[in-house]
């Protein structure tokens, strides 16, 4: 996997400058100021980012260990029609992603109405996407147009990126093994709380919400799980910078 590490390390840096420009004038403020970066929305733009040539892509998001071998994630089968894939978590209540302004118009919440399954929840960390079903079907458009339904016309929700995903893809994606995306490590909107891992086996360890590894470990107080974090952190673990370095050299 080295090597699909060095091509997806070298196109993010290349595409890291065209997509801070993409979502310009289309990003609204959101609850957390750290979702407002204009890479937050870099997953929405990977079928522009990236050449045609490729046809499949892996999102990781960078606050995300792997503990498996990630190549049986890329190899998801995405079945006849689907875009994307990912683990979908329906015992979470769905309604709470969007405001009250969008479930009352009966335009904007009558899209849920004809999805293949019931929508539900999916976690923009990690997602395999076919590029080429991708372009096909207009998605990044699909997903812009919610962004500016959001900044023109209501406000929709409350987080960044992700609901966007949700209004296009939910109901429709690849559920992928939630061993996959152990999210919410980070814990919640609430300073301090601590999460613990989900049941079941662990194949991705995810620190999604406010909370993060780093940013504890600096302060002295690590959730325990944390303690996970460190030894890979580029910046605190010796030499670790030099090892990518070498190894994408
Ligand atoms: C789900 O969220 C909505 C909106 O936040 C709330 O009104 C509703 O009571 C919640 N449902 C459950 C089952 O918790």
């Amino acid at each position: 996997m080295r090597v699909l590490a060095v091509v997806l390390l070298a196109a993010a840096c290349a595409a890291a400058a065209a997509a801070a420009e993409l979502p310009e004038g289309k990003i609204s403020t959101s609850v957390r100021r750290a979702l407002d970066q204009p890479l937050n929305y870099a997953r929405i733009y990977l079928a522009d980012l990236l050449p045609r040539s490729v046809s499949r892509v892996l999102y990781l998001d960078s606050d995300l260990l792997v503990v498996d071998d990630v190549a049986r994630l890329w190899a998801t089968d995405l079945g006849p029609d689907a875009a994307l894939a990912a683990p979908e978590y329906c015992h979470a209540n769905f309604t709470s992603y969007f405001t009250d302004a969008f479930w009352s118009h009966p335009e904007y919440s009558s899209i849920f109405t004809n999805r293949a399954r019931v929508p539900c929840y999916f976690n923009t960390g990690v997602m395999v996407i076919d590029l080429d079903r991708w372009r096909d079907g207009g998605y990044t458009a699909k997903l812009e147009y919610w962004m500016e339904v959001q900044k023109q016309e209501a406000r929709i929700y409350e987080l960044g990126s992700l609901p966007p995903f949700l209004l296009v893809f939910a109901g429709e994606v690849k559920a992928v093994e939630h061993r996959w995306n152990q999210h919410g490590l980070g814990g919640d909107n609430v300073a301090g709380q601590c999460r613990e891992l989900h049941p079941g086996p662990v194949s991705l360890l995810h620190w999604s919400g406010k909370g993060k590894p780093w940013l504890r470990l600096d302060a002295g107080r690590p959730c325990p799980l944390d303690a996970l974090w460190a030894p890979y952190d580029l910046l605190r673990r010796r030499g670790a910078r030099d090892d990518l370095l070498a190894a994408v050299a």
